[in-house]
């Protein structure tokens, strides 16, 4: 993350507001607070390249009640939060859909696995798993790690990928299957030497 003790220190010299650009912070967090916590607004997307994802839209949050009230205004046309209130201003359809809503908050469920598996270390290189290309499905981990040194697969002879497409020969294998596959080399080379001695 930016560092926000500096950032807020300089809004707060100059009188301010500090929108936190959270598109793809996500859980991130600044020493003992999350992102999107520390300005005056954070903003969350959860267009379709996003970790937390409903295809488009995006979180607004923010802790001032007059901000919250003016922002709700801003998405909703500028009605006002509430019938009663008299403080409202000129807004536009902003809304998000509740298609897009009930995939938030099944994600919002998935999410705390999710990010915990984000931070566990790669196996080869000790570096968080956030930190590669990754694919996660039904808890079985896909990945590739950049400091893997062995070359990927050739791809005149590669595999053709779902859509009948040769591969890319980026080579992503789940975490039990190189496990599996170094033990049996090291099986391998452990025989050929027990062979040649
Ligand atoms: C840093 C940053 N801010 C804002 C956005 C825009 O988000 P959205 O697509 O939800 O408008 C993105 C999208 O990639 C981004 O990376």
């Amino acid at each position: 993350m930016a560092d926000m003790d500096r950032i807020m220190e300089i809004a707060r010299r100059h009188d301010l507001f500090v929108v936190e650009d959270c598109a793809h912070a996500h859980g991130q967090r600044w020493r003992d607070q999350g992102a999107g916590c520390i300005g005056d607004f954070g903003s969350f997307s959860h267009q379709s390249t996003k970790i937390l994802t409903a295809g488009e839209g995006g979180t607004l949050t923010t802790q001032d009640e007059a901000l919250a009230r003016r922002a709700h205004s801003l998405i909703d046309c500028g009605r006002p939060k509430d019938a009663a209130e008299t403080e409202y201003t000129f807004g536009a359809n902003y809304r998000l859909g509740e298609l897009a809503c009930a995939l938030l908050v099944n994600g919002l469920h998935r999410f705390p696995a999710q990010q915990e598996l984000r931070s566990r270390p790669c196996p080869v290189c000790g570096q968080p798993i956030a930190s590669h290309a990754f694919e996660e499905t039904n808890g079985n981990v896909i990945m590739e790690c950049p400091t893997d040194e062995r070359l990927p697969e050739p791809l005149a002879n590669g595999p053709l990928n779902e859509f009948g497409m040769p591969a890319t020969g980026r080579r992503l294998e789940k975490y039990e299957e190189r496990q599996a596959r170094e033990e049996a080399e090291r099986e391998a080379r452990e025989e050929a030497e027990a062979e040649r001695a």
